[in-house]
């Protein structure tokens, strides 16, 4: 890579949307950039495994300001993510919330948001800057009028918007909100008991236990660790100062699931029981249910209400994706199906 291409810097370079984003230009020849990720341990095998693919890997903590502004030195365009859930699961921090008289949730909004606040001042530093895109969520709770107030992970992303917004306009101009879609690889990860295939062995069936009003309402669903890399990529050839919602393709579950059956080979059943958010974790359960209520309601996007989201489809750039089904047809699910 040359030092006259234009420098991307990279946040969250080791995770799913960051390493996308790195992983997509390390495999474009030649790459428009020069690129830089950001990590806490460089000798992380992700971290090395990228510095040995070119990439310029350097020490950043969300939580240490002048280590942002040395990581950000130079850059033409920063791409943004934080990560709401270590806190989330860290017993310290739990009791620290306790401590504090906090819900979990609610002091990893706080813990997120300055970590937003931290990255977003020291961007707003960078004179050479000519794109930020901030990864983010709406405010759940502002865009119902409080009704779904313990969605955190929104909130504090969505909170995020608003302080880069009055606190650094001239950044915000130059800023393209990304909003990530719902990840395809939560049904990998089990990270919904509720996304979970249950596989009937003895009728050869998928057995998906959804209801009916948030198994028919539609997410915008991709896969962050194939998707999130183009979908910047077409952010970057268009003009910031928009909001896009970054989706493959607006599905419900019972579309998934009605894919993920084609691609197995398998007959599909759906259980229409309310959905089961037992999680073993009280505040995880509110979280998630509050999460769905808020989706069905105002959309993943907070899109019935806010008109302002632009679908990738309509940037005008060309965006190839692959689609979710070519996305379920690549991966293991003999390890993922829970029999029943
Ligand atoms: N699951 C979904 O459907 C979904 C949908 C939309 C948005 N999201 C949001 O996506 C976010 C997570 O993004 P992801 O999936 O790309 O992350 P991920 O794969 O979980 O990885 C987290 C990344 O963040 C970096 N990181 C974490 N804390 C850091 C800190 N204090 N300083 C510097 N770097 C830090 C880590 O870097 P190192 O460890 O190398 O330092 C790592 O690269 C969450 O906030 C979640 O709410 C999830």
């Amino acid at each position: 890579m040359s030092s006259e291409q234009p420098l991307l810097v990279v946040l969250g370079a080791t995770g799913n949307q960051g390493g996308s984003v790195l992983s997509y230009f390390l495999s474009l020849s030649p790459s428009p950039y020069a690129l830089r990720g950001v990590t806490r341990n460089l000798s992380s095998p992700k971290s090395t495994a990228l510095a040995a693919r070119g990439v310029e890997m350097t020490l950043g903590n969300f939580d240490d300001p002048s280590s942002l502004d040395t990581a950000f030195k130079g850059a033409s365009i920063i791409f943004s993510v934080t990560d709401f859930w270590p806190a989330f699961f860290d017993p310290a921090q739990r009791q620290e919330a306790a401590a504090s008289g906090q819900s979990i949730g609610a002091f990893c909004r706080e813990l997120e948001l300055q970590q937003s606040r931290n990255i977003i001042n020291a961007a707003a530093k960078v004179t050479t800057l000519k794109h930020f895109i901030f990864s983010s969520i709406p405010n759940s709770q502002k865009i119902s009028n409080g009704k779904y107030e313990h969605v955190y992970h929104f909130e504090g992303k969505g909170l995020a918007q608003e302080y880069g917004q009055s606190a650094h306009p001239k950044l915000w101009e130059k800023t393209t909100v990304f909003y990530a879609g719902l990840y395809l690889e939560n049904w990998l990860s089990g990270a919904g008991v509720l996304l979970q295939p249950k596989l009937n062995k003895d009728t050869d069936t998928l057995v998906f236990s959804l209801g009916e009003t948030l198994g028919t309402a539609s997410f915008p669903i991709y896969s962050s660790v194939d998707d999130t890399g183009a979908l910047v990529h077409s952010l970057l050839r268009t003009a910031p100062g928009k909001k896009v919602i970054g989706v493959n393709e607006w599905l419900s579950f019972r579309d998934v699931a009605t894919l993920l059956a084609q691609v197995l080979g398998k007959s599909i059943e759906f259980v229409n029981e309310d959905p089961s958010f037992d999680m073993g974790d009280p505040d995880l359960e509110k979280e998630n249910a509050e999460m769905m209520g808020f989706c069905v309601e105002f959309g993943y996007d907070g899109g019935k209400v806010d008109k302002s989201i632009v679908q990738p489809a309509d940037l005008g750039v060309p965006l190839q994706l692959q689609s979710v089904k070519e996305w379920c047809a690549k991966q293991d699910w003999e390890s993922i199906l829970q029999v029943v």
